[in-house]
C-alpha cells in the first residue's frame, strides 16, 4: 500500500491486489512503534495527518531488569531522533483511504495469484479476482509484497536464491487490554521467568507481552496465570504496578530470523515479509518494510524518470545493507532479553552484564538507541 502511494506520487501507476477484505487488513493487529525515518516518510508523503494526531511520540525506552528499570534517552543519545507508537492496522487504513479517494486500483479478495515470464520485459500476474473471474495483468514490474508466505518469493527459482533462517525456541504470548497505561513509555523486561513488554495502543488499551513456548495455545494461557506471569516478570523495589484490566484479545506469534538473497529476480522486487522476518523484540518489521518500498519506489522512480536502470539493478543491494543491520539488531535485542531454556548461570551473568553495559555506558546506549529508531536513510 505504501509503495502504491508513494509511485502515485511519482506519477506511476500501478495496481494493488490484496487476497484479504478491506476490513479484515483494517483489524488484523500487528506491529505498533514506527521509526523516525517511517514518520517521515508518512507525514513527507501526506498521509502522516492522522498519526500526528492520535499516534503518540515516545522519547524513551525501558529496559528493565534487577527488579529496576533503566531509562534510555532515545532523543538525547540520538540527536533528537525518537519513536511514534502508532498502530500498524492505522497505517493500513490511511493508505487505504488515501488510494481510495484518489481512485486508484485497489483490487480486495482476490484468489490463486500467480507470477509468470518474470524473467522477460512483460512480467504477468494471473489471479481469480472477488467475483471469481480469472484475470491476467501484464506489467513493466512486479513488487512482492505478499508477506512470508506469499506467493512472491517461490516464485524465484530455489537454485538462484539462498535463505538464511534461524529459528528461536520460545514465542511470545500478546494480549489487549482495556485498562489507562501503567508507564509512560513502553518497557522491555528481562527476568528469570522469562521476557516480558509493556507497549500501549492508546488510552484506553494497552498491549502486554510475556516469553512463552511457542507450542503454546492461547487457551493454555487463562487470564489469572497472564496476570501472575506478568506481574512476576515485571516486580521489582521500586513499586512499578502493572495496571490489570479486562484481556479482551490473546495470540501467540512465534519467532524467527529470515533473509532471502537476492531480493531481487528479473522483474519481480521484492519487499517487506515476503523477502526477511525479524523477531519482534526490536520492533523493525514494519519499518523495514517501509524502508524497502521508499528504496524500491525511488529506484522506479529513477527509470521512469530518466530511464536509467542503474538503482533497481543495485536494489537488492541497497535493501539488504539495511536489512541485515536490522536482523542483527533484533536477534540481539532477542538474546539479550529472553530466557533460552538450555541457558547456563553462565550465559544468563552474561546476559546481565550485557544489559548492565548498554544502561550504564552511554557509547552502548547509543548504539541501542540508534538502531532503536532506526538509522538514518543512506543515499541510495
Ligand atoms: C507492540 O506494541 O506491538 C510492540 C512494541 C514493541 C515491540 C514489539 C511490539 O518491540
Amino acid at each position: 500500500m505504501l509503495l502504491a502511494h508513494l509511485l502515485q506520487l511519482r506519477g506511476i501507476e500501478s495496481v494493488v491486489l490484496e487476497t484479504r477484505s478491506r476490513e479484515e487488513i483494517e483489524a488484523t493487529l500487528r506491529a505498533g512503534v514506527l521509526e523516525q525515518g517511517t514518520v517521515d516518510l508518512l507525514n513527507e508523503s501526506g498521509v502522516g495527518e492522522r498519526m500526528r494526531r492520535e499516534g503518540m511520540p515516545h522519547e524513551g525506552v525501558i529496559l528493565r531488569f534487577g527488579g529496576q528499570s533503566h531509562r534510555l534517552h532515545l532523543s538525547e543519545l540520538t540527536g533528537g531522533r525518537s519513536i511514534m507508537v502508532y498502530a500498524q492496522h492505522e497505517v493500513i487504513r490511511d493508505l487505504v483511504k488515501a488510494r481510495l479517494d484518489r481512485g486508484a486500483p485497489l483490487l480486495f479478495g482476490v484468489k490463486d495469484v500467480s507470477l509468470l515470464d518474470l524473467d522477460t520485459r512483460l512480467p504477468k500476474i494471473r489471479f481469480h479476482d472477488a467475483g471469481g473471474a480469472t484475470c491476467e495483468l501484464a506489467c513493466d514490474y512486479v513488487a512482492g509484497c505478499d508477506g512470508f508466505h506469499g506467493v512472491s518469493r517461490p516464485s524465484i527459482p530455489s537454485r538462484l536464491r539462498q535463505d538464511f533462517t534461524r529459528i528461536y525456541p520460545f514465542g511470545w504470548l500478546g494480549v489487549l487490554v482495556e485498562a489507562p497505561p501503567a508507564t509512560e513509555e513502553l518497557i522491555y523486561a528481562y527476568h528469570e521467568r522469562g521476557f516480558a513488554l509493556v507497549s500501549t495502543r492508546s488510552p484506553q488499551i494497552q498491549r502486554l507481552y510475556a516469553q512463552c513456548n511457542p507450542q503454546d495455545q492461547a487457551s493454555a494461557w487463562p487470564d489469572a496465570r497472564i496476570w501472575e506471569e506478568l506481574h512476576a516478570r515485571l516486580a521489582g523495589g521500586d513499586g512499578f504496578k502493572l495496571t490489570e484490566g479486562r484481556i479482551f484479545q490473546k495470540g501467540v506469534i512465534a519467532m524467527r530470523s529470515f533473509v532471502v538473497e537476492p531480493m531481487q529476480h528479473g522483474r519481480l522486487f521484492l519487499a517487506g515479509d515476503a523477502a526477511h522476518i525479524v523477531p519482534p523484540t526490536g520492533a523493525k518489521g514494519l519499518n523495514l518494510a517501509a524502508a524497502d518500498v521508499r528504496t524500491l519506489a525511488r529506484a522506479l522512480a529513477a527509470f521512469y524518470a530518466e530511464g536509467r536502470s542503474d538503482l533497481l539493478e543495485r536494489y537488492s543491494e541497497t535493501a539488504l545493507r539495511r536489512v541485515w543491520r536490522a536482523e542483527h539488531f533484533s536477534w540481539w535485542m532477542t538474546s539479550m532479553l529472553h530466557r533460552f531454556h538450555d541457558e547456563s548461570p553462565f550465559h544468563h551473568r552474561l546476559q546481565l552484564s550485557q544489559l548492565q553495559y548498554v544502561t550504564g555506558s552511554r557509547a552502548a546506549a547509543t548504539m541501542l538507541a540508534e538502531n532503536y529508531v532506526g538509522l538514518p536513510f543512506g543515499d541510495n
